[in-house]
């Protein structure tokens, strides 16, 4: 069989359905190409700001890296803004359900919160933003949350840092390998994923 013969899905035998898992299977495993291409893309997009939002991806992995932070992090730090094209309104929750399958829930948190979290870095102290919709005391409902710094960590060093166009960022194939590695796990493996508590749906 190379394709199934129902054309609606109550139709469908179960040797097409075990047909179909297998196939299913075999393109989860290249998910990680899939992830480059799409980060690829984002070397168009967002016009206004010095760099791409590729380079600014790069720069915010770059600069995790550089601060120690690990590899569940670093990739974080390299797809959080893969939503911006799709999902311009909710960009951090499409790029937090790209990567929650394969991470600790820290990191999905992060990812989902980081729009948020980020407003608080918009301009000086002094500037609030409103007319743009900006809100930047909004991450102040979350000042409790036992993730609030990691989150902020995230914004002030990583994400808020990086769009400086003479900052030396490793390039897409240096992370390639750590792509590959992450997004390769069993999806929702409960040693990477653990058991979480929020339901980011
Ligand atoms: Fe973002
Ligand atoms: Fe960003």
């Amino acid at each position: 069989m190379d394709k199934v013969n129902f054309k609606r899905m109550d139709e469908g035998t179960p040797e097409e359905y075990q047909f179909l898992h297998k196939r299913e299977v075999e393109f989860t495993k290249n998910v990680s190409e899939r992830i480059i291409l799409a980060l690829k893309n984002l070397d168009n997009s967002l016009p206004g700001y010095r760099i791409s939002r590729l380079e600014h991806s790069l720069q915010s992995a770059t600069r995790a890296e550089a601060d120690g932070a690990d590899k569940e992090l670093i990739i974080g730090a390299l797809i959080h803004d893969l939503g911006d094209e799709l999902a311009p309104a909710n960009h951090s929750q499409l790029a937090a359900t790209i990567i929650r399958p394969y991470v600790r829930e820290e990191v999905t948190w992060i990812i989902s919160m980081h729009g948020l979290f980020q407003m608080f870095y918009f301009g000086p102290e002094d500037y609030q933003g409103e007319e743009i919709g900006i809100n930047k005391s909004l991450r102040e409902n979350y000042k409790h949350h036992k993730w609030f710094d990691s989150c902020d960590r995230f914004c002030r060093d990583w994400d808020q840092m990086s769009f400086d166009p003479n900052y030396p960022s490793k390039t897409l194939e240096y992370f390639e390998p750590l792509i590959n590695e992450i997004f390769s796990r069993k999806p929702f493996d409960p040693q990477y994923v653990g058991n979480p508590e929020f339901d980011y749906n």
